[in-house]
């Protein structure tokens, strides 16, 4: 089948449209390329093994999106285009708002008049706020504290609604942890504009030079060390975690959430220390205050993927750490090198 990958061109994205290819399906990407480059479109059909059809466009705007669907036949939708820088999000939040939830509601009705009843959307562990307890099951209170995670939120909510009123609509809400990582090939990656937001590839770009040292965000949180605890888990295994959801879809109508993480929790620190270890590099770093709006404490419960998806992460923390150097020495500036 085809599958059409909204945001294809990013960081998951990317990943995720390889994983799609190698399972033996086709990939449309619909991008506008505003956090993305075209470089990796080639980069894409050499790790898939064959072409992938590009489309640079806005999927809010919803004529050129329509082009899309009318010009080839798509089984399935994976949602991936969104802004999501948080900071920016609390600065510019009608942008977000207008961006993500016009995206959503777009894609919802280009969908509905093509028929397309699959879709998977690139939620995040951001609409569990800061948990009460750990793990985090998909149970858990919602409720978030920054724009971005609202429009993540609120995706969910127009996609329960639309699968409601069409019981032929079938939705999987993937909760991302933290993904970091990169192909093991080392010829995908993670390519942030500007500075880092993301722990990962600020560590990154110290270690092959760009950055002088890693801000290490609080070292008074109730944890083993002091600093924050997160559930990272590897880019590739997050991949394949659409692949099965879009298997799930196959024989199943209506909107589940599903976690995807590893279940387990590292430290800012034990991150760091991995790296170094893995990689044989320093990486310089000093505490700095707290940053806002962070959780002290936040892994998932992910036993829901592995019963309803037969889905579980199988990389470690050091094929993460080792991956991401391996992206990031052969890319020193990502795709710009
Ligand atoms: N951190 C640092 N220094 C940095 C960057 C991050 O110490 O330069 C720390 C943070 O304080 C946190 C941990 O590293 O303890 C992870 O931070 P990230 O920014 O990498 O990830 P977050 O958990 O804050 O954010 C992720 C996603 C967001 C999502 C959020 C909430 O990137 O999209 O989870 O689930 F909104």
């Amino acid at each position: 089948m085809n599958v059409l990958l909204t945001g294809g061109a990013g960081y998951i994205g990317s990943h995720t449209a390889v994983e799609i290819m190698r399972a033996g399906h086709g990939v449309v990407i619909a991008d506008d390329l505003s956090n993305a480059s075209e470089k990796v479109i080639e980069r894409i059909e050499k790790l898939g093994g064959k072409k992938v059809y590009f489309y640079k466009i806005d999927v809010c705007d919803k004529a050129a999106l329509d082009g899309v669907f009318a010009l080839h036949d798509i089984s399935a939708v994976v949602h991936f285009a969104g802004k999501k820088a948080v900071g920016e999000s609390v600065a510019q939040p009608l942008m977000y708002y207008r961006n993500n939830l016009d995206a959503t509601i777009t894609l919802l009705e280009v969908m509905q008049k093509h028929s397309v009843n699959r879709l998977i959307f690139s939620s995040s562990a951001t609409v569990y706020g800061i948990p009460k307890t750990v793990p985090v099951d998909e149970n858990a209170p919602r409720g978030c504290n920054n724009p971005y995670g609202w429009t993540k939120y609120m995706s969910e909510q127009i996609m329960r609604d639309a699968c409601e009123a069409n019981k032929d609509l079938a939705v999987v809400l993937l909760r991302y942890f933290n993904p970091i990582g990169a192909h093991e090939s080392g010829v995908i990656g993670e390519d942030p504009e500007g500075i880092p937001n993301n722990l990962m590839p600020f560590i990154a770009q110290v270690a092959v030079g760009r950055r002088e040292m890693l801000g290490v965000f609080g070292d008074d949180y109730p944890t083993h060390d002091g600093t924050g605890v997160r559930d990272y888990i590897h880019v590739v295994d997050l991949a394949q975690g659409h692949v099965a959801a879009l298997d799930y879809t196959e024989n199943n109508s209506g909107a589940l959430a599903v976690n995807l993480g590893t279940g387990r929790g590292y430290s800012v620190l034990d991150i760091v220390k991995t790296f170094e270890r893995v990689n044989g590099i320093e990486i310089p770093y000093r505490i700095m205050p707290r940053r806002a709006g962070d959780a002290a404490v936040i892994y998932a419960d992910s036993s829901l993927a592995k019963t309803l998806l037969n889905w579980e992460a199988k990389r470690d923390l050091e094929d993460m750490c080792r991956d991401t150097w391996n992206w990031q020495k052969n890319n020193p500036n990502g795709y710009r090198s």
